[in-house]
């Protein structure tokens, strides 16, 4: 493993993470076999499941068709997938302990079958070249720095006609530094967060071809706005992505808040395609 891969590994790994969930987990009085009790913690990005259904839906998803979730984390993504859309899912992940959960929480849900979780680099997939009729990315590139390296990746393990969706924090209008830590990184060396062009230049240098792009820096400001009002009367719930931030969790999402609000990044959705 190289040493950014090492660092990124670093700051996502969490102990103890699956004792913790199922701690939250019943508190709530929530059954852990049921894969939407898991939805508040198992979706690692802004908006959870609002968000991904939002670029899900851009896209036309069938019964057969073979999914690749890049970055899985605990997997969250890749089983709401497989159920609502009856397709296998593949997640890759770079952090072993993630993976683990990943893995024990399809097993106890009854996924095993549906989603299989790997570990490895989204810049040295770990699958075979055209095997993937879609692959998709939430809130990873912000650990990549080689984007041309990522998306020549992606576009080796796509069939032809397959399409690339994904979900990333991007530089917005305002060039200046960002406040950290944030919850993709405590430091700034470890954070590449890249303008939109760049995501674009390097897709198109791959021969994938941009199809939709869309930026939710309203969504992001509307809904960490409802999540702090909650938070505010009712006091943090028990389970949420705070279980996988650590210590600094608040400060960490206050910093993301604050640097989405002073246009320094927004995150956006886009869709490309493999031509074919
Ligand atoms: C913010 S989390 C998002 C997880 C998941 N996509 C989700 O939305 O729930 C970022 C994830 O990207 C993974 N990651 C970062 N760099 C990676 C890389 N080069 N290859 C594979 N996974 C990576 C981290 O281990 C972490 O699980």
């Amino acid at each position: 493993m190289d040493h950014l891969a090492k660092r990124v590994e670093d700051h996502y790994a969490a102990e103890n993470l699956l004792a913790r969930i199922d701690a939250a987990l019943a508190d709530l009085g929530a059954p852990p076999t049921d894969p939407d009790a898991l939805k508040p913690v198992d979706e690692f990005h802004t908006g959870g499941r609002e968000a991904t259904e939002a670029l899900l839906s851009h896209l036309d998803i069938h019964p057969g068709m073979r999914v690749l979730d890049i970055g899985a984390g605990i997997g969250g993504t890749a089983r709401l997938i497989a159920r609502a859309y009856k397709v296998h899912v593949t997640g890759v992940d770079l952090t072993r302990s993630y993976v683990d959960v990943a893995k024990a929480l399809n097993s106890r849900t009854g996924m095993d079958d549906d989603v299989t979780m790997m570990v490895g680099s989204a810049l040295d997939l770990p699958v075979a070249a055209g095997s993937f009729d879609l692959a998709v990315m939430l809130h990873v590139g912000m650990n990549i720095d080689d984007k041309p390296h990522l998306m020549h990746e992606v576009a080796r393990v796509l069939k032809p006609g397959g399409h690339f969706a994904l979900f990333d924090v991007m530089r917005d209008r305002d060039d200046g530094p960002l406040a950290f830590p944030v919850p993709w990184s405590t430091l700034p060396e470890t954070s590449f967060v890249d303008h939109p062009l760049a995501y674009v230049t390097a897709a198109e240098g791959a021969g994938l071809v941009p199809e939709h792009r869309r930026e939710r820096r309203d969504f992001t400001l509307a809904f960490f706005d409802r999540v702090m009002k909650a938070a505010a009367e009712k006091g943090q719930p028990p389970l949420g992505i705070h279980l996988l931030m650590g210590a600094t969790a608040g400060e960490k999402i206050r910093n993301y808040v604050a640097n989405v609000a002073a246009h320094r990044i927004a995150p956006v959705e886009m869709i490309f395609r493999k031509p074919g």
